[in-house]
């Protein structure tokens, strides 16, 4: 979540307060000192950081069963080397950090391609019961059954992405399957009791900025939990010149609010994050991967954010290295430096967090 995300909780120093102490008393005090420093950290951005990261992201595979348009794998290219990652290196991985508060178990893959994905939500669970364990799919190979499983091993939600309301437009940008994701997500919302979470995602993109309406009616008749909206994360071709950037700026500004409105009419929560500035002159969220989010790759490399896992994204191996001595070593330390100095490395020049005027 994010400081421009539509739902975050809100409220003034006693609430804030009050909910520091809640967590001081289910997460303990440790976990407790360790946000107020992270968020310390954001804020600040200093290049030595002395919090862990609140966040982490596994790439639990590289694999895809899909090849959406402006997934990184479409615009990046498909990673040369691609699989999944064992339990035994999750859990050797997720040993190197403590104190974090969410883990999401997708990266640049389809998690549910993973078969040990459900032991690895169980991994994460024996070490807390608080911690918020979570991950977007495709949907393709959601079940019942699964659902349930996943469920059971602790998994709070499911984001199932399908960037739109109709099956024309599901086709132009993630190549087809709406109606079975559809009966997937319904008879998951209808069997499941009360966990996982069922939350809709959509990318809003020229082709399905005219659906963000029926979008958000889709979610309350499928009986989800939650419709979260993302801009494009990343520009990378030139204004005007990528087929997914929004151009119909008024009209996907008009429909998303009116989108928001009806969530609102509907009790259904809506979240949406604001990054493009084109759409929204406003909206800057400087960038807080590199102090409190790292992305962890299926093969165990460390890199900046999920915008940018490849091999040489790489901050380093925690095979080889260890996250504590990682994460203020001299890639992280120069990455940090160059970002807040406004002298932006090569790999975010793309990037909506990289600085207030946006990408070129
Ligand atoms: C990379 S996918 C991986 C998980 C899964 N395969 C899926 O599609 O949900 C994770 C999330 O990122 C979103 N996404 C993909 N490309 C994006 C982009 N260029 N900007 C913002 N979000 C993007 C997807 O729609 C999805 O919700
Ligand atoms: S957005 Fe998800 S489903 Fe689509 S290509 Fe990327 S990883 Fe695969």
């Amino acid at each position: 979540m994010t400081a421009r995300s539509t739902g975050e909780a809100e409220g003034g120093m006693a609430a804030r307060a009050g909910r520091l102490l809640a967590m001081a008393r289910d997460r303990g005090v440790a976990t407790t000192l360790n946000h107020v420093a992270a968020a310390i950290a954001v804020r600040r951005r200093p290049r030595v950081v002395r919090s862990w990261p609140r966040f982490l992201q596994f790439e639990v595979t590289s694999r895809c069963n899909m090849a959406c348009a402006q997934c990184s794998r479409s615009t990046l290219g498909v990673p040369a080397r691609q699989g999944h990652m064992s339990l035994t290196l999750f859990e050797s991985l997720l040993g190197q950090f403590h104190r974090y508060q969410s883990v999401t178990l997708h990266g640049l893959g389809e998690p549910l391609l993973n078969p040990e994905l459900p032991a690895m939500v169980k991994a994460v669970r024996a070490r807390s019961a608080h911690v918020r364990v979570g991950f977007n799919t495709n949907g393709l190979r959601l079940t019942p059954d699964l659902a349930r499983s996943l469920a059971e091993a602790g998994l709070d939600e499911i984001g199932v992405s399908l960037d739109a309301a109709s099956s024309d437009t599901h086709r132009a940008v993630r190549g087809g399957g709406f109606e079975e994701i559809v009966a997937r997500v319904r008879a998951v919302c209808a069997s499941r009791e009360p966990r996982p979470a069922m939350a809709l995602a959509l990318v809003v993109m020229e082709p399905n900025i005219g659906e963000l309406v029926q979008f958000v009616e889709l979610g309350k008749s499928l009986g989800v939990d939650r419709v979260s909206l993302c801009d494009l994360s990343m520009r990378w071709r030139a204004q005007g010149a990528d087929p997914m950037a929004v151009r119909s700026l008024d009209a996907a500004r008009q429909n998303s609010l009116e989108a928001e409105r009806r969530a609102r009419e509907a009790g259904l929560p809506f979240w949406y994050t604001r990054l493009d500035r084109a759409l929204w002159p406003d909206a800057f969220i400087p960038c807080f991967y590199l102090w409190d989010y790292p992305y962890i790759t299926w093969e165990g490399r460390l890199t900046p954010c999920c915008a940018l896992p490849y091999a040489e994204h790489s901050l380093g191996d925690l095979r080889a290295t260890p996250f504590r001595r990682l994460w203020n070593g001299p890639a992280y330390r120069a990455m940090r430096a160059a970002l807040v100095s406004g002298r932006i490395p090569p790999p975010c020049a793309n990037c909506h967090h990289a600085s207030p005027e946006g990408p070129p």
